[in-house]
């Protein structure tokens, strides 16, 4: 409870993770146009020592033989902001790649899907039920953070004050409220629901230690479901979304797009092939998702390693973990009529730290208010393939670094029309040696149920450390 009014780790926790492998269609593995792919140069990049990828056929998604060795960790080369490279992903098939920022390190490339691939990976989406996306814990767990509540509030209140004045002021609850409720309020929200729930007796925008113990837990819910359910404003995540299945399946579009990202980000084959699936997400109008961090940072906890999936890379059967996404690429699937750009509030600043970022309060998180300040937005365009690292590579080891704090983003307010978009995010594990641990035993496990031919689904979990993942469904 003690972090719940951290400003900094706001949003680090939040995403939900429901990255699903179905092994079930693994024993028939494609795909001829796959290893034709495997030669092709990449041009235009300046840095040395890029995988060769010589494996063929079903063996090419199984090849542990070579990561380790290729430190460090590759990342496209900035250049300057504006700066394009040509890049030859698939035989004959070549890419723009333009630089947009170099901090966080940042590219767009336009066409990385034709409009046949997007209305593909849609069509494939709307066949699968889409779920509410939501950075909500579930309910029971909710129920048991209430319950600590009621027996502590004196404590809470200690913790939630930050500055130790005494008083709670909006900023205060909003970053408590928001944790625990998954909304995102503005400070005019917060007056307004001090006047509906009567909580602020003497009408100072503070609440004091007996204004917070007289507070009614179940009422403040009600009145933060009704405000995140209805209208969609005050929730930091408003869309819905499935998953595709990437490393396991026969389909041709999917596939394609996995060896072209190999080929785009250098890394080893075994990296991208045991990342997180394809996750889709649909926004209607109104929808959007408030600026947030789609990876999580070694302060989230002490001895928190990097995991995914459900897995922990160095014990399989710990839940407990953080979310290591080396990368984010995100796809737009339409052209949307108006707005859904993404947008990176802080990309570029000069003067940013955590303390401008606290400072700004909710400006720069809040997307639906805020969209257009942001240093650097995208256009959603059909096709077009959005890529930064989330993390820096450690100048030591070679391996994933410090998290990024310039890679803070998200998707603005759709305002006519609908959004589609894809993300493939890469995870990487604490070391070089545990991902080769991983490796092996996520090899092992596609192996062992190819041979077995039996299907057997690993269910993800939700992405917040120091909790055990749940038996959830989707
Ligand atoms: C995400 C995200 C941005 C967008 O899904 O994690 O940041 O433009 N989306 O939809
Ligand atoms: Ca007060
Ligand atoms: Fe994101």
């Amino acid at each position: 409870m003690n972090s719940m009014g951290k400003m900094a780790t706001k949003f680090d926790h939040l995403i939900v993770v429901f990255a699903t492998i179905s092994l079930l269609t693994i024993s028939a593995f494609p795909s001829p146009t796959l290893s034709e792919n495997q030669d092709a140069e990449v041009v235009g990049s300046s840095t040395a020592d890029a995988e060769v990828d010589q494996c063929v056929g079903d063996d090419c998604r199984h090849d542990r033989s070579y990561y380790v060795a290729n430190l460090p960790l590759y990342q496209v080369p900035g250049v300057e902001v504006g700066h394009k490279q040509e890049m030859e992903l698939a035989p004959g098939q070549f890419f723009t790649v333009i630089t947009r920022s170099l901090r966080p390190l940042l590219f767009e490339i336009p066409h990385f899907l034709s409009n046949e691939d997007c209305d593909h990976i849609v069509s494939l989406a709307k066949k699968k039920e889409l779920f509410n996306s939501t950075t909500l814990e579930d309910l029971e767990e909710y129920d048991e953070e209430a319950e600590e509540i009621d027996m502590e509030m004196e404590e809470l209140f200690k913790g939630l004050d930050e500055d130790k004045n005494g008083f709670l002021d909006i900023e205060e609850i909003i970053n408590s409220l928001e944790v625990a409720h998954g909304g995102f309020f503005s400070p005019n929200d917060i007056r307004q629901m001090y006047k509906d729930l009567h909580m602020d007796h003497d009408g100072d925008d503070m609440l004091n230690v007996k204004e917070f113990v007289a507070l009614n837990e179940t009422s403040i819910r009600e009145w933060m479901d009704e405000r995140t359910s209805n209208s969609g404003a005050n929730k930091i995540r408003h869309s819905k979304q499935t998953w595709l299945q990437q490393t396991t399946t026969d389909n041709p579009v999917l596939r394609a797009l996995r060896e072209r990202v190999i080929k785009l980000t250098r890394l080893p084959r075994n990296v991208i092939e045991y990342s997180e699936q394809l996750q889709v997400v649909y926004y209607e109008v109104g929808g959007h998702y408030h600026a947030h961090y789609d990876s999580e940072d070694r302060e989230i906890g002490p001895n928190i390693t990097c995991g995914q999936m459900g897995f922990n890379y160095t014990d399989h059967t710990n839940m407990t973990y953080r979310l290591c996404r080396y990368m984010t690429i995100l796809y737009y699937l339409n052209d949307v009529e108006d707005g859904g750009e993404t947008a990176f509030p802080v990309a570029n600043n000069e003067t940013f730290t955590v303390e401008t970022l606290r400072a700004a309060g909710n400006r720069l998180y809040d997307l639906s208010s805020h969209c257009l300040d942001s240093n650097v937005v995208v256009k959603p365009e059909k096709g077009k393939a959005v890529m930064w690292y989330n993390h820096y590579v450690d100048g030591e080891t070679g391996w994933i670094g410090d998290m990024d704090n310039y890679t803070l983003h998200g998707g603005c307010d759709v305002h006519r029309g609908t959004k589609w978009i894809a993300n493939n995010w890469i995870n990487v594990a604490d070391t070089p040696e545990q991902q080769a641990a991983f490796d092996k035993y996520m090899t092992d496990v596609y192996r062992k149920e190819k041979e077995e031919g039996e299907g057997q689904e690993v269910h993800g979990c939700r992405r917040r450390a120091r909790r055990r993942c749940g038996k959830l469904g989707h």
